[in-house]
C-alpha cells in the first residue's frame, strides 16, 4: 500500500495528477522544441547592423531552449510518460514567422518577448500545479522560469533602446 507521504507524486492514489502533470510537461516540452525552431530561423534571417546583437543572443537562446527540451522529456520519462513524437506537434507562435523585410528586428523582438511571455505563464502554471505534491517537476521548472524571465528582460532591454530611438 502506497501512501503520499511515502511516495509523492508516485503514489497510487496521485496518477490523476500525475498524468495531468504530464500533459502539462508535454506541453512545455512543444514549446521548447517550437522556439528551438523560431530561434535558429530568426537567428539567421535578420538583415543589418542593428540585427547583430540579437541574432547573437538568439543563437545562444538556441542551446538555452533545447536543453529545457530536453530536460522536460526526461522528466516526463520519470513521471511514467512517453515523449511524443514528431506527428503529434502543433506550431502554435504565429508572431515568430519570419518578417516581410529581413531587417525589420523590432518584429523579431516581439516575437521573442511573446513567445517567453507564453512559457513564464505556462510555467507559473506548473509550479502551481505541483506545488505540495511534487517538488521535483516544481524544482526543475522553477529553474527553467528564470531562465525564461532572464531572456524576456534581455528582450524587452532591446525593445526598449528601439523605442528610446523611435524605432518601435
Ligand atoms: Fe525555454
Ligand atoms: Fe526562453
Amino acid at each position: 500500500m502506497t501512501t503520499r507521504t511515502s511516495q509523492g507524486i508516485l503514489a497510487e492514489e496521485n496518477t490523476e495528477k500525475r498524468e495531468q502533470i504530464i500533459d502539462l510537461l508535454t506541453k512545455a516540452y512543444w514549446m521548447e522544441i517550437e522556439a528551438v525552431m523560431s530561434y535558429i530561423a530568426n537567428s539567421v534571417n535578420p538583415d543589418g547592423l542593428r540585427a547583430q546583437e540579437i541574432v547573437g543572443s538568439l543563437q545562444q537562446d538556441i542551446q538555452e531552449e533545447l536543453g529545457h527540451a530536453q530536460q522536460f522529456a526526461a522528466r516526463i520519462k520519470e513521471l511514467y510518460g512517453v515523449v511524443p513524437g514528431s506527428l503529434e506537434f502543433n506550431a502554435e507562435q504565429s508572431y515568430l514567422q519570419p518578417p516581410d523585410q529581413q531587417t525589420d528586428i523590432v518584429h523579431v523582438i516581439k516575437g521573442v518577448i511573446e513567445a517567453e511571455t507564453g512559457a513564464i505563464e505556462h510555467y507559473n502554471r506548473i509550479i502551481e500545479v505541483t506545488d505540495g505534491l511534487d517538488f521535483v517537476t516544481q524544482d526543475m521548472v522553477i529553474a527553467i522560469l528564470r531562465d525564461e524571465e532572464g531572456h524576456r528582460r534581455l528582450f524587452e532591454g532591446f525593445l526598449r533602446e528601439f523605442e528610446a530611438d523611435g524605432l518601435a
